[in-house]
């Protein structure tokens, strides 16, 4: 990896708990892309976040090699960043420990998606899920970020982050960078394709719901031709026509067009020749990234080695800041 000194630090992170859609590409792993060129870059497989909720441990183990290989397919570059796995590097777990001292249960219990996910999972509310945001912070933390590029859901994930650096620096001196959230123009919230008020998510039961990376052509198409639309016919990008305005925001993510272009080319068109286009659009992108991903699944030794490299990086610099937050809290360190 290239000494990045003086530039300003990334960090993001995503979790391998399941088969990630084409909402995590749109709203995350693009966007890292051309970061990675000017930034100094941490991107990590969150599976302490994953265990959370129940997950069944082999498939956590292959879905966290899955998620290395498809960073790799996407372009990230590991000569340009730390690309690793977050259990690693037990600096998380231990300043996360440190920051929960100056988080009150009130603002955790609070957050928004604790509160959905204590809904969805109402038999397993445990305290790992009350603490994700507080592990979530002493990730972007520990490597001093600048900025995290993540989706819309997690903007206040981050703005806890910057509450808890702002109150750990004012009662224990300056320590930690205040990172700022980067959310995409386009694409930060893409909607389910079978209700579009809600976020697509790789946990929707509904087997419509979601385009996954790992589809193929046939299973993308078909599931862009069922999409719920709605009763005019006009492709427009509107408030009050969700479904269409979500199509519309997928296409112009994977074509790379502005909204007005994608109206413009498809004014006039049934819905029926649209849906096809976007499912074509959507599918020809994937299709290299998912070959791509196959020939680094089959080569696992040298994903072992990225990963230990991004290890490596990831635990220097962590462990520095680690030392100084012991140091900053009183902790005897000889
Ligand atoms: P996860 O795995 O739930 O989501 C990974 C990323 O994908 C984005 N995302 C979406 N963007 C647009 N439309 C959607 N429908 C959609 N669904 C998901 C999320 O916003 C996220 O950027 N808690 C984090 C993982 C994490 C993390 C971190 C992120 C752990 N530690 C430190 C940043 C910094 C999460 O949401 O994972």
């Amino acid at each position: 990896m290239e000494q990045a000194e003086g530039k300003k630090v990334i960090y993001s992170a995503i979790q391998p708990s399941g088969n990630l859609t084409i909402g995590n590409y749109v709203g995350a792993v693009r966007n890292w892309l051309t970061l990675q060129r000017e930034y100094e870059c941490y991107f990590a497989i969150a599976d302490m976040h994953a265990i959370t909720v129940k997950l069944v441990p082999a498939e956590l183990r292959r879905h966290t090699l899955e998620l290395a290989a498809l960073y790799l397919a996407c372009g990230i570059d590991p000569a340009q960043c730390a690309l690793y796995v977050q259990s690693h590097v037990p600096a998380h777990a231990e300043l996360c420990w440190v920051l929960n001292t100056v988080t009150y249960v009130g603002e955790a219990s609070r957050m928004t998606q604790f509160k959905d996910k204590s809904r969805r999972h109402s038999d397993n509310v445990n305290m790992g899920l009350m603490d994700y945001p507080v592990l979530m912070a002493a990730d972007i933390l520990l490597y001093g970020a600048n900025y995290v590029p993540v989706g819309a859901d997690q903007k206040q994930h981050v703005e806890l982050a910057r509450d808890l650096a702002e109150r750990f620096n004012s009662r224990y001196g300056e320590t930690f960078t205040v990172p700022e959230p980067l959310i995409p123009k386009g694409g930060a919230r893409i909607a389910s394709l079978q209700d579009p008020e809600r976020k697509m998510s790789k946990s929707d039961t509904n087997p419509g719901a979601s385009v996954f990376l790992s589809d193929d052509r046939d299973t993308i198409l078909r599931k862009f031709r069922r999409a719920v639309t709605d009763s005019d016919n006009r492709i427009v990008f509107s408030e009050d026509k969700p479904g269409i305005s979500n199509l519309l925001s997928i296409y112009c993510a994977f074509k790379g067009c502005t909204m007005s272009e994608a109206e413009a080319s498809f004014a006039g068109m049934g819905y029926g020749e649209f849906k096809l286009a976007v499912g074509e659009t959507v599918a020809d992108v994937l299709a290299p990234v998912q070959a791509r991903q196959r020939e680094l699944l089959a080569e696992k030794k040298e994903l072992a080695a990225l990963l230990e490299a991004g290890r490596e990086r990831a635990f220097y610099t962590s462990r520095k800041t680690l030392s100084k937050v012991y140091r900053k809290v009183g902790f005897y360190q000889g």
